[in-house]
């Protein structure tokens, strides 16, 4: 796709523009640190995903939105959480101090807090969604944010130990990663209101790049540079935590990343207008930030 950067820059700003307007800021401490994590400069890419999975379907942008900005209110809720020093004990996240360091672990914990309140909150009080579509879409961000996704996944990395087999350390990543990646592809999914079969086409595609991103976000946190990255670096020997780069080194697991790219532009390829969806699965493997 010629304009895949384009595309995407046009998504990012419709849902930056979504979130400036769903978190205002009224001076309270907890609103500057919600919106200080927000806009640190994420890359939006479950946001991008919602509504480019709402668009494939034939959807509207502005049912795709709501659902948008919650994957991404919750999505810097859980980095907020990782970053603190009971957790990773993270200094630098999207090119700035952690919203720890600036604003106090207490506060860090209201505004990750509140955050994932106002994820909610945003689709309640819309009024381009349907009752049924805000059910939906509601339930499948609690089922990634919950015990099937985020919250067991990063309790078994807080316990991930050198040694664990690619199955566990695959477990992992789908839980603490790979859910909210296909929560993202499914609530595209809802705002267009797409059947079954369409539905089932997206989690596919999203379980392999959601994979994919996170063996990527392994291999980057060898190789990459602070620069690009806006994160430290080294974090996960430091931890001494087994990744897919000490099973397979960084070669096989980039082969890996690029298997699961290509596995997942298979699913939608041959439907109409998944040209962003292929080229994004292609960006993701060889991003370097
Ligand atoms: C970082 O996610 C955390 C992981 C799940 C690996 P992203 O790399 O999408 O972070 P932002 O939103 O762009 O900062
Ligand atoms: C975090 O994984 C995934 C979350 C659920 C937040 P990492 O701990 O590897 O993410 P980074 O490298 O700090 O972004
Ligand atoms: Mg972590
Ligand atoms: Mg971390
Ligand atoms: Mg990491």
């Amino acid at each position: 796709m010629d304009n895949f950067k384009d595309q995407l820059e046009i998504y990012r700003n419709a849902v930056n523009d979504a979130l400036d307007k769903a978190i205002i800021d009224n001076g309270e401490e907890a609103v500057s640190a919600m919106r200080y994590s927000i806009f640190a400069g994420g890359k939006r890419i479950r946001g991008a995903l919602v509504l480019a999975f709402c668009a494939l379907f034939g959807g509207k942008t502005e049912a795709a939105l709501p659902f948008a900005c919650a994957i991404e209110m919750i999505h810097t809720y859980s980095l907020i959480y990782d970053d603190l020093p009971c957790m990773d004990n993270d200094t630098l996240r999207r090119g700035k101090p952690t919203n720890h360091v600036v604003f106090g672990e207490s506060t860090a914990l209201m505004a990750g807090a509140g955050l994932y309140a106002r994820a909610f909150e945003v689709i309640t009080e819309n009024s381009v969604l349907m009752d049924h579509q805000k059910l939906e879409g509601i339930s499948v961000l609690l089922s990634a944010s919950g015990l099937k996704g985020i919250i067991t996944g990063q309790m078994l990395d807080l316990k991930n130990r050198p040694g664990l087999s690619e199955n566990e350390v695959m477990r992992i990543h789908a839980l603490k990663t790979g859910a909210m990646i296909e929560a993202s592809a499914i609530l595209g999914c809802i705002a267009a209101n797409a059947g079954k079969a369409e539905k089932e086409k997206a989690r596919k595609y999203a379980e392999n790049i959601g994979l994919a991103f996170q063996i990527k976000d392994d291999i980057l946190d060898v190789e990459g540079s602070v620069e690009e990255l806006g994160k430290t670096i080294g974090k996960d020997k430091a931890e001494m935590k087994t990744t897919f780069v000490d099973i397979l080194g960084i070669e096989k697991s980039q082969n890996q990343v690029d298997a699961l790219s290509a596995a997942a532009k298979k699913e939608v390829a041959d439907i109409e207008g998944s040209g962003f969806l292929c080229a994004l699965s292609d960006y993701l493997a060889g991003r370097r930030s």
